[in-house]
């Protein structure tokens, strides 16, 4: 196959893909979306890295490994609400030293705006 016709196949296959991430309704979360999201929004509390903040965020460097997405997709909908009736974000709020409670905020009712904030999340990780 010459360039020209694999960079049209890997095209039109990538293309196939998202078409029917759409049509099953997953919403595709963007990274580099996610990213502005969170310089604008969490970096004031978090840090990309697996420390606590000196305000007792806890550092989301390998965040995706321990909570899974469906897990932080509800946590960013509310995080005190969802600590009702969820026994780890209960805990997670619990274990905060400064007694901070992380709010809910506006944007995070938007779905495509936390797949974009997940897709980013997932990208820190200390390994691969
Ligand atoms: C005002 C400070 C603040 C902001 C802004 C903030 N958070 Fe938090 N976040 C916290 C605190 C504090 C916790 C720990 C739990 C608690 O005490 O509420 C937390 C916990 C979390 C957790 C759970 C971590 C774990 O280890 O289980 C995730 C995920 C998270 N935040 C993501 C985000 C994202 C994404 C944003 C931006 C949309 C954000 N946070 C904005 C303060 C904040």
């Amino acid at each position: 196959m010459g360039r020209m016709a694999w960079l049209v196949a890997t095209a039109a296959f990538l293309a196939a893909g998202w078409a029917q991430a759409q049509e099953e309704g997953q919403i595709v979360g963007d990274p580099a979306r996610g990213k502005m999201i969170f310089q604008t929004i969490c970096s004031h509390c978090h840090l990309t890295t697996n420390q606590r903040s000196p305000v007792g965020a806890p550092g989301l460097m390998d965040v995706t490994k321990r909570r899974s997405e469906a897990w932080i997709n509800q946590w960013l909908q509310g995080p005190e609400e969802f600590a009702k009736r969820d026994e780890i974000a209960k805990k997670v709020i619990a274990s905060t030293p400064t007694g901070l409670i992380m709010p809910a905020y506006p944007e995070m009712k938007d779905p495509q705006k936390r797949a974009d904030i997940i897709a980013f999340l997932k990208t820190l990780r200390s390994e691969k």
